[in-house]
């Protein structure tokens, strides 16, 4: 687990913990949220804390907590790593249903591009949206990636499948 901490205007970046699990339950059981993720809707906050132990040893990716700075209410996650499958730095990120629309995928993912950027020296990103999930595309191109082509996504289980459309930018000074 990592303790890294990034504040950008509205939010508190930081590692995600056990003790996070009934908030993070509150969207990750929402099929609102979980439609388009790669998880299947949670049922039970004990897979919630599975998934948290796991997040608390990974070493491979960056997750974080966002935090709202107004009221330090946990209000998604998000998550950046090397990602070998699209040769680049790749990203998600999950907020909780009240908390879309007003901009907060946007401040968070630029924040974590920025961080690989100056900390590891990344210079491409890349990521990718089920086809219908246009605020996800959205969230891609404000962040400074464009469109290159189509993928396939399908959820860790197996349960769903379906085109997906894929992004990458190259950045030669920090993403902002
Ligand atoms: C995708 C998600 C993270 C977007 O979060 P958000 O904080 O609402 O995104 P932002 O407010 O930063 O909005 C990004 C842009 O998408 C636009 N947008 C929002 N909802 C939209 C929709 N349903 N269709 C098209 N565009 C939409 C916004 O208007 C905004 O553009 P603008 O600033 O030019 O108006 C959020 O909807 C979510 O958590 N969804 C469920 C989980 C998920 O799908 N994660 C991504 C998996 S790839």
């Amino acid at each position: 687990m990592h303790d890294i901490k990034i504040r950008t205007e509205r939010l508190l970046l930081r590692p995600l913990t056990i003790a996070d699990a009934e908030d993070v339950f509150e969207w990750v059981s929402d099929e609102r949220v979980a439609r388009y993720m790669v998880y299947t809707t949670y049922t039970d906050i004990e897979q919630v804390r599975q998934w948290l132990a796991f997040v608390c040893q990974d070493a491979s990716t960056y997750h974080f907590g966002f935090e709202r700075l107004s009221d330090g209410k946990l209000i998604g996650s998000g998550d950046i790593g090397p990602d070998t499958k699209r040769d680049g730095w790749g990203f998600g990120y999950n907020l909780r249903y009240d908390s879309w629309g007003m901009g907060y995928a946007t401040e968070a993912v630029r924040a974590m591009m920025r961080y690989a950027y100056e900390s590891f020296g990344a210079r491409k990103f890349a990521s990718g949206h089920c086809e219908p999930n246009l605020a996800s595309g959205n969230v891609m191109k404000k962040c400074g990636l464009h469109f290159t082509g189509y993928g396939t996504f399908q959820k860790l289980d197996g349960s769903c499948k379906m085109r997906s459309m894929e992004y990458e930018g190259y950045f030669d000074e920090a993403p902002r």
